[in-house]
């Protein structure tokens, strides 16, 4: 009998991988997701790449609608949930605090509570390191202090703190929030990777874009940050590690009830130059550069203290800054191949 995961948000970039990881680990995905910030592609590919003969189950829907959410639990025996679907941009959050706070708290209230109607009580939870704000120091702990600076990594601590008053309210439950660091590159076939509507703005997909155009010139963020070579400092870890790091987090929660929350990350930073340099080796190409000014928020450095994770599941990170660099490159070559087909097409319609 197949073991069922519901994957919130699972056509995602984080959540497609997940769901590849959970295939290889002989556990069935059902997705739901409104594909607000996604297209079926990746559903498509999930499988495919996983080498599955069976497509994904998916359910086409937004988390708050709990109609549906009672449908999906009387069609599939629920052993677990993973919970990835919400907004995750700091900058438009800023701007738009209610639909942040409605998409992400409101969708994570309404997401429990079918839970319990149905009986299913195991959760993780996708939170964000965002919620440390400027941390004082790196490594930075589960313990430090929580100082989110925007709507988004509010609503990321809101779910935390809920997600453990259900806890202790209900020893049924089972929750573990994972705080990710810096996701970043893809799967290394090529054929799964992160989306991004309109311009980027974090780093590997810059990067990407910057290196596919090879005209286009990329802006370093500031270079006069207190670090060894004046530019900041992040934790970046690779997509299928953060995927696997869900592995680790669900066979955690069969053994321990209660309330968890623990750091993913690899437990080293690595500079915005130095991460430049290892992308413009993986894809032979020198990244055309300027130094900019500071980009107002940024924190100077910070990378996670992962002890905790590695101790109570067994999880670390294994690729290195390599991998993510030349996996997100074959991703994006994928893409650009993507856009030269739709444009014959375009010009063939005219
Ligand atoms: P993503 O936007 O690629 O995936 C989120 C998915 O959820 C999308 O497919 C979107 O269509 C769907 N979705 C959004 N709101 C929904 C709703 N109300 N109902 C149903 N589906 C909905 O983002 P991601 O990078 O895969 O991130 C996944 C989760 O991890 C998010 O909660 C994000 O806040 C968190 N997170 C991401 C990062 C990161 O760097 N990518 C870092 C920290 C935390
Ligand atoms: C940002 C979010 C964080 C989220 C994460 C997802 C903010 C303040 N934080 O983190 O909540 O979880 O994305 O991955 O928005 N950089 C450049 N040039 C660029 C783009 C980025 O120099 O064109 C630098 C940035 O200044 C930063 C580093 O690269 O120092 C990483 O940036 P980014 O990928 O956006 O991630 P964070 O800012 O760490």
């Amino acid at each position: 009998m197949s073991i069922n995961i519901l994957v919130t948000g699972g056509a995602g970039f984080i959540g497609s991988h997940t769901c590849v990881a959970l295939i290889e680990a002989g556990l069935t995905p059902v997705v739901i997701d409104n594909l607000c910030n996604a297209d079926a592609y990746a559903l498509a590919r999930i499988a495919q790449v996983a080498d599955s003969r069976q497509p994904v189950a998916f359910w086409r829907g937004d988390v708050r609608d709990g109609a549906l959410l009672d449908k999906i639990f009387a069609t599939h025996p629920v052993h677990a949930v993973v919970h990835f679907a919400g907004l995750k941009s700091v900058g438009e959050s800023v701007a738009h605090p209610i639909g942040y706070y409605d998409c992400n708290v409101q969708g994570s209230l309404s997401l429990v509570s079918a839970m319990q109607r149905a009986g299913v009580h195991r959760l993780i939870f996708s939170s964000s390191a965002t919620v440390y704000g400027q941390p004082d120091r790196s490594p930075v702990a589960e313990t430090a202090a929580l100082r989110p600076c925007s709507p988004y990594g509010q609503s990321k601590l809101f779910v935390e703190r809920l997600l453990g008053d259900l806890a202790h309210a209900d020893a049924r439950w089972r929750v573990a929030s994972l705080r990710y660091f810096n996701p970043a590159g893809a799967h290394a076939s090529g054929l799964l990777g992160e989306r991004t509507a309109g311009a980027p703005n974090n780093l590997v997909p810059v990067l990407c874009r910057a290196a596919a155009s090879r005209s286009e010139s990329l802006t370093v963020h500031g270079g006069d940050y207190p670090t060894p070579d004046g530019t900041c400092i992040r934790d970046y870890v690779h997509v299928m590690d953060v995927a696997e790091g869900h592995l680790a987090a669900l066979r955690h929660l069969d053994a321990s009830p209660g309330a968890s929350t623990f750091n993913l990350g690899v437990g080293r930073g690595t500079s915005v130059l130095e991460l430049l340099g290892a992308f413009g080796r993986a894809c032979d190409t020198e990244i055309r550069h300027t130094i900019g000014p500071r980009r107002v928020g940024d924190a100077a450095a910070y990378w996670a203290d992962v002890e905790l994770m590695r101790r109570t599941t067994g999880w670390t990170a294994r690729r290195t800054i390599a991998d993510i660099c030349s996996d997100a490159w074959r991703w994006q070559q994928t893409l650009s191949r993507q856009a030269v087909v739709a444009a014959r097409s375009t010009a063939t319609a005219l």
